[in-house]
This record gives C-alpha cells, sequence and structure tokens, in this order.
C-alpha cells in the first residue's frame, strides 16, 4: 500500500513516519527545499522523543522517502494527506490557503482513484473546499477521475506524539463513502492491536470532533486555574481539591493541574477558531470566551505574586527562569506562558537568566534578546533573587537544594506548575509561592 503525506511539519511527519513503521510505502512532500535536504540526511526539523531513530530505520528499509514533488508522489498513491499548517489569520479563523493548495496540486496531478484526506486541523466544511477544489482542478484538464475526501484529525500530543499515534485512544474519520471508508480501515487496522475504536462518522462531525476534544481539555485546565485562583483566596489547597474531584470518574485526574496557562500550537488557537466559527455562523461560545479569559489572566499569575513579594519596580534585580517551552519534552514555544511572564518582568525593570533543556534556540527568536542563556539549570540561578519554574521538565523536580541555596541571592521559590513540596521547601528556608496553594508563605 502506498500513500502520500503533503507537509513535514509535526503532524505530517509523525503521521507519515508512523505510517511507514507498520510496512507502508509513504512519501513525505514539502515545497521547503531544505527540509526535504536536511529530512534525507536524517536531519530533524523538530524536536520529538523517538521520532529520529524511526525516520532512519524506515528510510533505510526503503519505505519511507523525502521529495518536494507531490505530482511524482501521487501516482499509484491510495491516500494523499493533507498535513500543512493552518495559520491564525488577524481574525482569529484558521489560513486555509496552504491546504486548498495542495488540494488544487493533487487534482491537477492525481491519475487514479485516490482518498485526498485532511489531517491539518480545519474548520467545519473545509473537507467540503477540498472537494470543490480538487473538482475544479480536474475539470480544468478535463478530466473524469474519481476521488473522495476524508477528515481524519489528529490527537497527538507533543513529546508523546509517536505513542500517541502507535496506540491511540481512538480515530476518528470522517468519510463520504464506502469505497473511502475500506482504504481508511486498512491503513489504520494495524494500531489497533489494543482494542481501541476507529470511530467512522460524516465528515463535519469529524472535523468538529477535533474541535470540540480540545476545547473541552482546554475549558478543564481554565476551570482548575479558575479555582485555584479561588482557593488562594478563601484559603483552600487545590491540591487537595484536584485530587477529591479527580477520583470521581466522571471528572478523571487528567488536565486538571493548574499552572500559568495553556499555550501550544493547539490549544489557543483551536479555541479562538471554534469561537470564530460559532460567531460567523451567529452562535455565541460563552463558555470558550472564558475559557479564553481565563487562560490570558493565567499568564500574570506568576509575576503577580512576584510583584506582591518584591513589588512593582523590579530594576536591578535578577530573575532565574526554568523552563521555557510550553510544555515540557518539546522545543515547540509557540504561545508558552514563559513569553508574557519575561516580558512582564522585563517591563517592571527585571534581567532574566533562563534555561530550558531543549528550547532556548527556538526561545531566541520570540524572547527579548537582553536576555542570558545559560547552560544548566544552576548556571541560571547565580546571582538571582528569586527562582521562576515555568515549565515542569522531569530534570527541574528534584534539583539538588543545597545548591540552589548557595546560588541564589534570596532562597524565595514561583513554582509555576506546583512541582515541589511546599512543606519540604519551607523547611529548607525558602519563601514558596505555588498556584492555588492555602498559606503562600
Ligand atoms: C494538545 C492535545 O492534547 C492533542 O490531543 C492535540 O492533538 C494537540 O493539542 P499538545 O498541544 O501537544 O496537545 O499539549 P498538551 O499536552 O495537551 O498540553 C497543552 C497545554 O495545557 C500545555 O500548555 C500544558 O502545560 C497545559 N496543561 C495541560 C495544563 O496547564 N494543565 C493540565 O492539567 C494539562
Amino acid at each position: 500500500m502506498k500513500i502520500t503525506i503533503v507537509g513535514t511539519g509535526y503532524v505530517g511527519l509523525v503521521t507519515g513516519t508512523c505510517f511507514s513503521e507498520v510496512g507502508i510505502d509513504v512519501t513525505c512532500v514539502d515545497i521547503d527545499q531544505k527540509k526535504i535536504d536536511g529530512l534525507k540526511e536524517g536531519i530533524m526539523p523538530i524536536y520529538e522523543p523517538g521520532l529520529e531513530t524511526m525516520v532512519l530505520r524506515n528510510v533505510e528499509k526503503g519505505r519511507l522517502h523525502f521529495s518536494t514533488s507531490l505530482k511524482d508522489s501521487i501516482q499509484g498513491s491510495e491516500a494523499v494527506f493533507i498535513a500543512v499548517g493552518t495559520p491564525p489569520g488577524e481574525d482569529g479563523s484558521a489560513d486555509l490557503k496552504y491546504v486548498l493548495a495542495v488540494a488544487d496540486e493533487v487534482g491537477q496531478h492525481m491519475n487514479d482513484y485516490i482518498v485526498v484526506v485532511t489531517k491539518s486541523t480545519v474548520p467545519v466544511g473545509t473537507a467540503r473546499k477540498v472537494k470543490n477544489t480538487v473538482n475544479k482542478a480536474l475539470e480544468k484538464r478535463k478530466s473524469e477521475l474519481a476521488f473522495d475526501v476524508a477528515s481524519n484529525p489528529e490527537f497527538l500530543k507533543e513529546g508523546a506524539a509517536i505513542q500517541d499515534f502507535l496506540k491511540p485512544d481512538r480515530i476518528v474519520v470522517g468519510v463520504e463513502t464506502d469505497r473511502a471508508k475500506k482504504i481508511m480501515e486498512k491503513l489504520y487496522k494495524p494500531f489497533l492491536l489494543n482494542g481501541h475504536p476507529t470511530i467512522f462518522m460524516d465528515v463535519p462531525s469529524a472535523e468538529m470532533t477535533k474541535y470540540a476534544a480540545n476545547s473541552m481539555l482546554a475549558t478543564k485546565i481554565s476551570f482548575m486555574n479558575d479555582i485555584a485562583n479561588l482557593c488562594e483566596i478563601m484559603g483552600a489547597d487545590v491540591n487537595m481539591v484536584r485530587r477529591g474531584i479527580g477520583s470521581d470518574s466522571r471528572i478523571g485526574t487528567k488536565f486538571i493541574y493548574p499552572g500559568v496557562g495553556y499555550g501550544g500550537s493547539c490549544f489557543p488557537k483551536d479555541v479562538k477558531a471554534l469561537i470564530k466559527t460559532a460567531e460567523e455562523n451567529g452562535y455565541p461560545m460563552r463558555v470558550l470566551k472564558s475559557v479564553e479569559d481565563v487562560n490570558e489572566h493565567q499568564k500574570s499569575v506568576l509575576v503577580n505574586k512576584v510583584k506582591k513579594h518584591f513589588g512593582d519596580n523590579l530594576t536591578g534585580m535578577t530573575f532565574a527562569v526554568w523552563g521555557l517551552s510550553f510544555k515540557p519534552k518539546t522545543d515547540d514555544m509557540r504561545e508558552a506562558p514563559s513569553i508574557v511572564i519575561i516580558n512582564q518582568l522585563i517591563e517592571l525593570g527585571a534581567e532574566i537568566k533562563a534555561f530550558d533543556p531543549v528550547a532556548m534556540e527556538e526561545a531566541k527568536r520570540d524572547l527579548h534578546d537582553t536576555i542570558t542563556y545559560c547552560k544548566d539549570e544552576y548556571e541560571a540561578l547565580v546571582d538571582a533573587d528569586a527562582l521562576l519554574l515555568v515549565t515542569e521538565w522531569p530534570e527541574f523536580r528534584v534539583p539538588n537544594f543545597t545548591v540552589v541555596s548557595k546560588l541564589l541571592k534570596n532562597k524565595v521559590i514561583f513554582d509555576g506548575r506546583n512541582i515541589y513540596d511546599p512543606a519540604e521547601v519551607k523547611e529548607l528556608g525558602y519563601v514558596y509561592y505555588g498556584i492555588g496553594l492555602s498559606q503562600e508563605q
């Protein structure tokens, strides 16, 4: 079986590589020649645990190829996956120009029946636009070739994408015909050995499922951030409350951790896009608007604590920041709360010494150029007035506090992810601020 994946970004590259891992012949196509040349030499454009080894293995086996020519690669492919970017336009709606450009190219060059699958997160109604675009391109060349569209949203988490793909909770596929359904079933069969289902549905429902899933998860997080902030005011402890509610299986233990706000390439963009789609169709998404509001507010919560402790003028002070990426195990800085936190501190006059295990190169593009990047977490502490823990990388969880105490000027920790035990650090003489805890100091 042969397929083509267009777009070697996060989604496309992981999808293509995992399909090749189960023996499917995959060509990953991208217009970026440099990226394709790099991939051929085993240079990954993104950081994802396990990806490089898997790419190299499958390239060597001859079933994973990289190319800049969609025209060549779709010959003989049973499906073409569109996994190109859908950047948010100025008004928050997803820009479909790349998706539709691929659809047009498919129409121009396909030479047999093919399923055109949208894998990028696209608004409800996009598959219909893809269908129209392919049809128009076929009409232009006076071709009557048959094709189908399908929607196959991805639920990969950065940092765990390979495992998520190989052992999915579920696979959602929107189809219009049995012919397309059979091809999609054949493609995904190797991944369903753990008993989880492929859920077939109509195309608009599949498109909506992705937005509903991400919006529900973002809602859980914002809800817990609101509860955490209220806990502080009322003298309750959100860690207790989290355990208390999480043990109810209807609520569940996941995605109820308060913090400095959600970031990344999906939640902020998808929540915005769903609000926008609803608005365009005359329906106000009241809950989701509040989810966004809470998230914006949450990015300031840690700096508000800094101000409460040190005052509004931070001139002459230095802060150590541990963690820059929007979450651990990724170098992704998109919508990372660290950007807002660091900018606010700099605006108040502070200097920043930062360390992140993998995201510092990426961060240089997004952050103020006055920041000092350090070689490890301890170097960031030298002469710093306080430590801000922003991203909960595993290596920050059990630091050597004797060393930390020697390096920091003041024993003050602002823990944006509640990873330290307040009692333990207080015992060591620290002033400790977490998120949503009853006794702050
Ligand atoms: C998410 C979805 O999980 C995935 O299914 C979808 O395909 C893409 O978007 P990802 O963006 O990789 O994946 O990150 P995820 O692990 O879901 O975390 C998102 C954000 O929520 C992070 O900023 C994280 O720090 C935050 N978060 C998560 C919390 O603040 N609290 C939690 O309890 C969980």
